[in-house]
C-alpha cells in the first residue's frame, strides 16, 4: 500500500516530493501554479513560451504591441525574414517573467522553466541563447529543455557561471534521442540533472510520428532509459510523464525505478492554471472521443487536442509581426504557406477557412487550441458537479496533495464549495 509520499526525489542537495508539474506554454502554467508545487516540496515549471505576452499581461509592458507597430508595414507580405525580435526586449522580458516568479517562491520546493527548442524565432540559435541566459540571470532554479533535441543548447551558456549549479533536464519521447543528446552534449562534461520521458499520453506536442504515436507505451519507453542508464553506469535521475493520473500510475513509476513523475492534465482544472474558466469546464466535460491527435501544429509534431477548439479552422490572417515565435531561420511557417495557399485557392473571399494547419502562436494565446493529455475525459471524476451543472474548480493543492498521499487509485474529491446565498434585496 505505497504512497507517493514513501519516495523523496534527490536532486543534489535538495531532497524533495516526486512530483513535477510539467509546463503548459503560454501561460497555462503560471507562476501561482508552479509556485504552489514549490510550496508543496515538489517541482512546478512556468514556461517561456511567448513570454513577451505573458509578461505584457502579468506587468503591463507593452513589447507585443511595439514590435506589431515597428513591423506593422509587414504585415500584408508573405515575406516575413525582416520580422525579427528584439535580443534586449526578450532577455528583459525573460528576466521579468523568471526574476519576480522566484522572488515569490516559498516553501523547500523548486521552480523549473520549460524551454522548447521548437519556438525558432526566426534566429533559432540567438534567441534560445538569450531565453536560457536570461532564466540562468534571473535566478530560475532548474531548465527543462523541451520540444527539440537540443543537440547545442548546453554549448550556449556552458561559460555561464550558473551552468553547473542550475538544474538542468531534457525531455525525451526514446532512448535513441537520450543517447544523442548525452553524445553531442558531452564536450561539455556535464550530465544533465534529470531526464524526462515523455510518452505518447501526453498533452502538448508529442516527441513520435502522427502515424506511429499510438503504438508506443510508457512503461516500455521508461524501461529502456533506466536500462540503458544502468548499463552505461550513469545516475540520471528518470521522470516518466504522460497519462499518469493517480498516485497509484505515479508508484507503479517509481517501483519501477523512476525518481519522480511529471504530471500536468490533472491540474488544468484548477484555481491556478492559466486557461479560462470556460475552458477548464470544456475539460471536464470532455469525452474519449472528443480528443485527437492531428498534424495541425506549424512545429511539425503531432499535437493532442480536443476536436472542437475554436483555433481550428479558423483561418486567422498570420500574426508574426506581432508574435512571429514559430518563425524558422528563413522567416517561414508552415502555417504561413497553408494559410496563402488557400487565399490563392479563393480570390476575392475575405475569410478563408486553413483545415490543415493552425496559426498556434495566435491561439495559444487566445487559449483557442485546447491541447490535453489523452486522461482529460477522465477529469470529471476528480471533482463535484454543482447545482448549475458546472463543476467545481479544484485547487493546485488538493490534487498536488492527492498524487502525493492517495492509495490503491483512489482519487480524492474536494471538500465542497460552499457559495454564499444569495444576498436579499
Ligand atoms: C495544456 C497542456 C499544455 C502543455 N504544454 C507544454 C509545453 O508548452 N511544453 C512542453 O514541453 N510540454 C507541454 N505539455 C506537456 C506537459 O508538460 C506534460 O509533460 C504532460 O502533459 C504530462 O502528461 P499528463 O498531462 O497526462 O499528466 C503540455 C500539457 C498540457 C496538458
Amino acid at each position: 500500500m505505497t504512497r507517493v509520499d514513501d519516495f523523496r526525489l534527490h536532486l543534489g542537495r535538495h531532497e524533495l516530493v516526486p512530483i513535477v508539474i510539467g509546463g503548459m506554454g503560454v501561460d497555462i502554467s503560471t507562476a501561482e501554479l508552479a509556485l504552489e508545487a514549490a510550496r508543496l516540496g515538489g517541482i512546478g515549471h512556468i514556461s517561456d513560451a511567448m513570454v513577451h505576452t505573458v509578461s505584457d499581461r502579468r506587468f503591463k509592458t507593452r513589447y507585443v504591441k511595439d514590435k506589431l507597430q515597428q513591423y506593422k508595414y509587414n504585415v500584408a507580405n508573405s515575406d516575413k525574414r525582416l520580422v525579427q525580435f528584439n535580443l534586449h526586449q526578450l532577455a528583459e522580458a525573460t528576466r521579468l517573467h523568471v526574476g519576480r516568479t522566484m522572488e515569490a517562491k516559498r516553501g523547500p520546493g523548486l521552480i523549473f522553466i520549460n524551454c522548447m527548442e521548437k519556438l525558432t524565432m526566426n534566429a533559432a540559435r540567438e534567441t534560445l541563447r538569450v531565453r536560457l541566459r536570461s532564466a540562468l540571470d534571473a535566478g530560475i532554479d532548474g531548465i527543462t529543455l523541451s520540444a527539440g533535441l537540443h543537440l547545442n543548447s548546453f554549448g550556449l551558456i556552458a561559460d555561464h557561471p550558473r551552468f553547473r549549479d542550475a538544474k538542468l533536464g531534457i525531455i525525451v519521447s526514446s532512448v535513441r534521442a537520450l543517447q544523442l543528446f548525452l553524445r553531442k552534449n558531452a564536450r561539455h562534461q556535464r550530465l544533465p540533472d534529470y531526464v524526462i520521458v515523455e510518452g505518447p499520453l501526453a498533452g502538448g506536442h508529442l516527441g513520435f510520428g502522427i502515424d506511429d504515436w499510438m503504438r508506443h507505451d510508457l512503461t516500455t519507453i521508461v524501461d529502456e532509459v533506466l536500462a540503458f542508464l544502468r548499463r552505461e553506469e550513469l545516475a540520471i535521475p528518470v521522470i516518466p510523464a504522460g497519462g499518469i493520473f493517480t498516485g497509484a500510475d505515479a508508484v507503479d513509476f517509481l517501483r519501477r525505478g523512476a525518481a519522480a513523475v511529471q504530471v500536468a492534465t490533472r491540474f488544468t482544472v484548477t484555481r491556478e492554471c492559466g486557461l479560462p474558466d470556460h475552458v477548464k469546464q470544456r475539460y471536464f466535460r470532455a469525452e474519449p472521443e472528443d480528443v485527437e491527435v492531428n498534424a495541425l501544429s506549424p512545429t511539425g509534431y503531432p499535437m493532442r487536442m480536443l476536436k472542437d477548439s475554436p483555433g481550428i479552422g479558423a483561418g486567422t490572417r498570420p500574426n508574426c509581426e506581432a508574435y512571429g515565435y514559430l518563425l524558422d531561420n528563413d522567416g517561414r511557417c508552415a502555417y504561413i504557406e497553408a494559410y496563402n495557399r488557400e487565399v490563392a485557392r479563393h480570390p476575392g473571399v475575405r475569410k478563408v477557412s486553413v483545415k490543415d494547419k493552425t496559426c498556434l502562436c495566435t491561439h495559444m494565446r487566445n487559449f483557442d487550441i485546447w491541447t490535453c493529455g489523452a486522461t482529460v475525459w477522465r477529469l470529471k471524476d476528480t471533482s463535484r458537479r454543482l447545482p448549475d451543472g458546472s463543476y467545481q474548480l479544484l485547487t493546485a493543492e488538493h490534487v498536488f496533495r492527492d498524487y502525493q498521499y492517495s492509495r490503491d487509485g483512489a482519487i480524492a474529491l474536494p471538500p465542497p464549495e460552499v457559495r454564499d446565498p444569495p444576498s436579499a434585496g
